[in-house]
């Protein structure tokens, strides 16, 4: 059955990337939650999607040049009513939080655009003081980062590609990353990607699916998973698709 996993936590409903947005995603019951993480200037690993603070926070500022003591006043809510305590979490609070769930747990390196020296240990390192296992799935549109993480884990690697990649088997290029799943725009998948993702190991996990049509045609396809802001509707249209 494909899995749902929350998008940046439940994101439609509470402030993206932040613990409400995973406790809503719990309370939702996602099968999975996604979630973005960079380091701040002094090299902590929080969790937050754009590489400036700007659009999420009452900040200002690129996350490289901040300070954790600087992050940890501003507040997150993203613009959104009600949500006035929100804070951009760090890689270890969120992980106290998901740990006792049974939830999968998406870390994306958010090292694209900007060059985060060593992300991958410091979140090899948070990641150390749980047991987790192969609930984790560490993913990267950065194939540099997909490649060096398969040579220093075991946690189950994506490689998560956008609608511009010019890849023409984007199968391929994941396997030869040493990574075993491929989380592609959802504009990129259709029944000869997921066919050929699968013929070679990998599963497919689109995002961002929040249009039910879209939900529905996506578990017509069997995806392993999809990523949505949405995972209530998304529930609701997976117990119709399946009965
Ligand atoms: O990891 C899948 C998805 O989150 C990639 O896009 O921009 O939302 O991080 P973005
Ligand atoms: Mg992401």
């Amino acid at each position: 059955m494909t899995q749902i996993w929350a998008h940046r936590g439940a994101r439609h409903d509470a402030p993206e990337n932040t613990l409400a947005a995973f406790a809503l995603a719990i309370e939702q019951k996602a099968d999975g939650v996604e979630f973005d993480v960079q380091l701040t200037e002094d090299g902590v690993p929080i969790v937050i999607h754009d590489e400036t603070v700007d659009r999420t926070t009452d900040g200002r500022g690129w996350i490289r040049d901040l300070s954790m003591a600087k992050i940890s006043k501003l507040q997150a809510s993203a613009g959104m009513k009600g949500f006035k305590k929100a804070k951009i979490p760090t890689l270890a609070e969120t992980l106290d939080l998901l740990a006792p769930t049974k939830l999968r747990i998406n870390i994306e390196l958010k090292n694209d655009a900007v060059d985060y020296p060593e992300l991958e240990e410091k979140v090899l390192e948070a990641l150390s003081g749980y047991k987790l296992g192969d609930r984790v799935v560490l993913s990267s549109f950065s194939d540099e980062s997909v490649a060096k993480l398969s040579g220093m884990t075991k946690f189950e690697l994506a490689y998560i590609i956008s609608d511009s990649s010019l890849l023409l088997k984007p199968w391929k290029r994941t396997t030869q990353l040493g990574a075993s799943a491929l989380h592609p725009s959802r504009r990129r998948v259709n029944d000869r990607l997921v066919k050929k993702a699968a013929d070679a190991g990998i599963k497919a996990r689109p995002w961002v699916v929040n249009n039910p049509k879209r939900v529905k045609e996506m578990l017509d396809l069997g995806v392993d998973a999809i990523f949505t802001d949405r995972p209530d509707v998304a529930r609701s249209i997976r117990r119709k698709h399946a009965g």
